[in-house]
């Protein structure tokens, strides 16, 4: 008895020594220039910018500043390599050099997972487990695709469309690139990719895989920059579609722009998931899918199940419980292989989500904030929980994009449904329920693109992903991501 007693005690004061990942693994160069027609170039008004580490605020490397010339470069040397090699190169041929770069993210997985963090802020456990690894799938799945598409379902020999313009966030740099990347070139098109401008170096390593698979210059073109750059490209006369992941606000510019033009497009834009909680969902699984879904990459996710709806009958306790979880997540150096929640992605990232939070305690929530003690440099937000949520309330309406979870209540599965569709999105819900047949009758009313049962953030390149409303339109992965590809 004493001596279990003490060792309880023990085990409460236990502390994990530190296990830092090497930043030496990611030899990065000091400075790089825009990947245009295979090689590394100049940018034409030699501009170069820093990408900081937001988890120290210091200089990784610094990147080029495209300007319209550049872009304009780059959508030239798309065409020719489209007109000349690619729209000429045979599936089977592609498939080659797809999986080709597959293969070498996956040999070059940790250098990869070290550039993610350094230049991110997020968590090394996540970039290693999760994002490289997701980013080599989807080249493999599309790999596969690339001499079937006659068997997708798109009629025979469908047609690809030319060159692709494509912009991604930050949030999940190279997994976005891949995203964008693979079923463009599998569906036989050439492409112009814009990294987010506080992300931009897992993009530039992906340009030396791409050498060293030795795809065809100009097949694939990578212009650094910020939103000017995306904005060049947008307006590109001589570009056929435009893909981007990003904010509505933005997404809604790039509607107004592409409009008027021939260009196909796709919008992933952003969300406010619901996760509907029954009372008779398995506790445990379901606490941890909880905690996973809105502090997973430090809520920095399109998807995440920011608003949290729970069962009257069991509010009190999941919110227990959910405030003692949080309080063991570990916040720190994404370097550290124990670490749970890394940095916030930016100083700008930052100050939105203090402001909206400060909403939260303003309008009348309870809030919840881990006790876990932040490092003094770089950007930083402790997981807060906040309950006694509102429908009204900014935090139950507008999208965080932080580690920043909002609890509300509900009584009926028709006043879950109803709850969670009240909101200008319309991306991802999860629902939690031991029962399927409940869980099919509310995922059948959830007006959203992703429903997840029992689980959350599940990500898999054979399964389509996109939004409704707000959220966007087109989908990305499995057999509907080659749509966006194709002309049909
Ligand atoms: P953003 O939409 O400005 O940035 C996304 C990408 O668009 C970046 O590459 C950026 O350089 C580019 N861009 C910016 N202005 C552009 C323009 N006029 N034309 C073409 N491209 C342009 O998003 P930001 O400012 O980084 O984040 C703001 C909010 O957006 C976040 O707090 C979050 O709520 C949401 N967001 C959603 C994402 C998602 O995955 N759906 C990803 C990133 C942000
Ligand atoms: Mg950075």
């Amino acid at each position: 008895m004493t001596e279990r007693k003490l060792a309880n005690s023990q085990l409460g004061s236990l502390e994990y020594d530190p296990a830092p990942e090497s930043a030496a693994v990611a030899r990065l160069a000091p400075s790089y220039g825009l990947f245009i027609d295979g090689a590394f170039t100049d940018p034409s008004a030699h501009v170069q910018f820093a990408s900081i580490n937001p988890a120290n605020e210091e200089t990784v490397a610094t990147v080029a500043q495209a300007s319209a010339a550049d872009v304009d470069r780059a959508v030239a040397s798309a065409r020719r390599a489209y007109e000349s090699v690619w729209s000429k190169t045979t599936g089977a041929e592609r498939a080659k050099y797809l999986f080709r770069i597959a293969r070498i993210i996956q040999e070059r997985a940790r250098e990869l997972a070290v550039v993610e963090t350094l230049d991110n802020g997020k968590p090394i456990r996540e970039s290693r487990d999760v994002d490289i690894p997701l980013a080599a799938a989807h080249f493999f799945y599309y790999a596969g695709w690339a001499d079937k598409l006659d068997h997708a379902g798109f009629g025979a020999s469908p047609r690809s469309l030319g060159v692709a313009g494509q912009i991604i966030p930050w949030n999940f740099p190279l997994l976005m690139a891949a995203w964008k990347l693979a079923p463009a070139l599998a569906a036989g098109n050439t492409c112009v990719l814009k990294p987010a401008e506080t992300t931009s170096l897992s993009a530039l390593i992906l340009a030396e895989i791409l050498q060293q698979a030795e795809l065809p210059d100009g097949v694939v073109n990578i212009v650094t920059g910020d939103g000017s750059t995306g904005a060049a490209l947008v307006e590109h006369p001589d570009v056929d579609k435009i893909a981007f992941t990003g904010s509505t606000e933005v997404g809604r510019l790039i509607q107004r722009s592409v409009g008027s033009s021939a260009k196909h497009l796709t919008l992933e834009l952003g969300g406010k998931g619901a996760n509907i909680v029954f009372d008779d969902a398995p506790i445990d699984e379901m606490i941890e899918g909880v905690i996973d879904g809105i502090f997973f990459n430090q809520g920095h996710v399109c998807c995440a199940g920011s608003r949290l709806l729970v069962q009257e009958t069991v509010a009190d306790e999941v919110l227990r419980r959910l405030v003692r979880r949080v309080e063991q997540l570990r916040v720190g150096d994404p370097m550290d292989k124990n670490t749970d929640v890394g940095a916030i992605n930016s100083a700008a990232q930052l100050a939105r989500i203090e402001e909206l939070s400060a909403y939260g305690e303003r309008e009348g929530a309870t809030r919840y904030t881990s006790s876990c003690v932040l490092p003094e440099k770089g950007y930083w937000f402790a997981p807060t929980i906040f309950a006694d949520v509102a429908q009204s309330h900014r935090i139950a309406r507008d999208e965080i994009f932080g580690p920043v979870l909002s609890v509300l209540t509900f009584r009926t599965p028709d006043e879950a449904v109803a709850k969670a569709n009240n909101t200008n999105y319309g991306l991802a819900c999860g629902v939690w329920s031991e029962k399927g047949s409940r869980a099919l009758w509310v995922a059948q009313r959830l007006r959203a693109g992703v429903i997840w049962a029992n689980t959350y953030n599940r990500f898999d390149p054979t399964s389509p992903f996109g939004g409704m409303r707000e959220s966007g339109f087109g989908r990305e992965g499995g057999r509907h991501g080659l749509e966006a590809y194709l002309d049909v």
